[in-house]
C-alpha cells in the first residue's frame, strides 16, 4: 500500500518536472522556478527510492536475518512462516546534493557490520560519493551515511587572494564534498599530506603557505622549507619563507634550530601556559617539507638516520609550543609512515591502493576513506579523519603560480629575518631574483 503511494507522489511529481520541461519557459523567474521545482522533485524521488529499497537492499547484502518459523495450523499440519529482521531505517533526509541515512543494527548486528556495507549501499544507489559517521544519539547502536548523489566538489575551484587578516589558527583550503568550507587548524598539530605525483599536493602546500601570508608579514608566523626537489617548488613563493634547505645538510640544520626552539620554548612556557599563542614577534614557527620521503627515504645514510631522530622529537614535544610541521610526501612507505603516528592530522590524496590507503590513514580505513578511487583528474581532492573520528572527502582550491607570486610580493616575510641558503644560486632563480635583490618586496 505504502510503496503505491510512494510511487504514484513520484510519477506525479516526475510529470509535473515534464510539463514544464516541455513547455521551456525563458524567463528568468519561470526558470528559476523550474529549477527549484526540479530540485524538490530529486530530492522527493531520491527520498522515496531509498524508502522503498531499503529493506530488499538490506536483504540482498545480507544485512538482514530470515528466520523461518513452523506453526501448526488446525487440521492441516504444519506451516512454514518467514520473518525477516532488518536493520531499522529511522530517517531518510536529502538535501540538494546529498542523501543521509540513519540506520540501527539489527537485533544480534555489530555496528561495524553495518559500517561495512556503506560501499555497497554506494555503489547499488550509484553515489559519486559516501561517509560514515556516527550520530549524536546513540552512536553505539546507530549509523549515519551520507551518500553524494550530485558531487559538489567535481569541479575546480581557484584559490583567491588571503583574507588581509593575521590567522595562525586554521586557514581556509577549499571545501568539503558537502560545499561548506574546509579549514585547515595549523596550531597544535603537525601536518602529513600524501598523494601520489600529480595529484595536487602543491594546493595544500600553498593552501597552508599562502593563507598564513599576512600573518608572515607581520611576523606572527615564520615559516621555513625543506625541499629537496632542488627547491622547485618552494622557490616559487620564496619571499614567504624565512629560509629554505635545499640540501640534506641545510635541513638537518633546521631541524636542529627548530628542536632547539620548540625546547627553549617548552621551558619558557612551563608554567606559565599549556600553549603557545602566536602574536607579532612571538611567531608560530611552521617548517614546510616537500617530498619527506628525500629526506628520510632516500637520503645518505647518515642524514636519513640523524633527520629521522631529529624529525621524531619535533614531532613528539613541539607542538603546543608554537611549533608544527607541515610534510608532504607521495609514497606512504615504510620509513614514512614510521613517523605517522607521531603527525596529529593526516590528508590523504590519490593513493595507489586500497593498501596504500590503510597505510596513511589507519587500519581498515580502505573503505571508509577510500583515496585510492580518488581519479587521476580531480587533483587536489583528498580523504580526511574529523575530530570526531568520521570521514570527509574535501578539495583543495587551485594555486597558481602567479597567485603565488603575487601573494608572495605582498606579503613577504621581514627582510631582515630571511637569510640565503648556502646552495648554489643559480640553482635556485627563484630565490635569486626574490631574496638577492628584493624581488618584488
Ligand atoms: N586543487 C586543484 N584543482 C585542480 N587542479 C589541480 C589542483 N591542484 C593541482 N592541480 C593540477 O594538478 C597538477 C599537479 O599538481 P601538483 O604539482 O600540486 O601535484 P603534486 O602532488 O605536488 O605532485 P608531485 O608529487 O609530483 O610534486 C597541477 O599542475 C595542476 O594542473
Ligand atoms: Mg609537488
Amino acid at each position: 500500500m505504502n510503496e503505491t503511494i510512494y510511487v504514484s507522489v513520484g510519477g506525479l511529481l516526475a510529470l509535473a518536472v515534464a510539463v514544464l520541461v516541455v513547455i521551456k519557459p525563458t524567463r528568468p523567474a519561470t526558470v528559476t522556478a523550474l529549477a527549484w521545482l526540479a530540485s524538490i522533485a530529486r530530492r522527493a524521488w531520491w527520498w522515496l527510492r531509498f524508502r522503498i529499497t531499503w529493506k530488499g537492499v538490506a536483504r540482498e547484502a545480507g544485512l538482514s536475518k530470515r528466520r523461518t518459523k513452523r506453526v501448526k495450523k488446525m487440521g492441516v499440519g504444519e506451516e512454514s512462516i518467514e520473518r525477516w529482521r532488518d536493520p531499522r531505517l529511522k530517517s531518510v533526509t536529502t538535501s540538494a546534493h546529498a542523501v543521509t541515512l540513519k540506520v540501527r543494527t539489527r537485533r544480534g548486528q555489530a555496528l561495524a557490520d553495518l559500517e561495512a556495507f556503506a560501499p555497497k549501499l554506494a555503489a547499488t544507489y550509484s553515489a559519486d560519493a559516501y561517509r560514515v559517521y556516527p550520530p549524536k544519539r546513540r552512536a553505539g547502536s546507530t549509523v549515519m551515511f551520507e551518500l553524494v548523489m550530485r558531487d559538489l566538489i567535481k569541479t575546480p575551484t581557484v584559490a583567491g587572494m588571503p583574507e588581509p587578516r593575521m590567522q595562525t589558527e586554521s586557514v581556509l583550503l577549499g571545501r568539503r564534498q558537502s560545499g561548506k568550507p574546509f579549514h585547515l587548524q595549523i596550531e597544535q598539530r603537525h601536518t602529513l599530506v600524501v598523494g601520489a605525483s600529480g595529484s595536487g599536493k602543491g594546493s595544500f602546500l600553498w593552501g597552508i603557505v599562502g593563507s598564513l601570508a599576512p600573518a608572515i608579514k607581520v611576523d606572527a608566523a615564520r615559516v621555513y622549507g625543506i625541499d629537496l626537489k632542488g627547491g622547485m617548488e618552494l622557490t616559487m613563493g620564496a619571499p614567504l619563507f624565512t629560509q629554505i634547505a635545499v640540501t640534506g645538510e641545510q635541513a638537518l640544520e633546521r631541524l636542529r634550530e627548530f628542536v632547539a626552539i620548540a625546547d627553549a620554548r617548552t621551558e619558557e612556557l612551563r608554567g606559565v601556559s599549556r600553549n603557545h599563542k602566536p602574536a607579532p614577534g612571538d611567531p608560530l614557527y611552521v617548517l614546510v617539507i616537500d617530498e619527506l620521503a628525500s629526506l628520510t627515504a632516500y637520503a645518505d645514510q647518515d642524514i636519513k638516520k640523524e633527520a629521522e631522530r631529529l624529525l621524531k622529537r619535533l614531532l613528539s614535544i613541539a607542538r603546543a609550543a608554537g611549533v608544527v610541521v607541515c610534510a608532504f610526501v607521495q609514497d606512504p612507505r615504510k620509513e614514512v609512515i614510521d613517523m605517522r603516528g607521531l603527525f596529529t592530522q593526516t590528508i590523504a590524496l590519490r593513493l595507489r591502493s586500497a593498501m596504500e590507503t590503510n597505510m596513511v590513514l589507519g587500519d581498515g580505513m580502505a573503505p571508509f576513506a577510500p583515496a585510492h578511487r580518488i581519479l587521476k583528474a580531480a587533483q587536489g581532492t583528498a580523504w580526511i579523519i574529523d575530530e570526531d573520528g568520521s570521514t570527509d572527502r574535501i578539495r583543495a582550491d587551485y594555486w597558481s603560480d602567479d597567485l603565488i607570486r603575487r601573494v608572495a610580493s605582498l606579503y613577504p616575510a621581514e627582510p631582515e629575518l630571511v637569510t640565503i641558503s648556502d646552495a648554489a644560486p643559480d640553482d635556485l632563480p627563484g630565490m635569486q631574483l626574490s631574496l638577492t635583490d628584493g624581488g618584488a618586496r
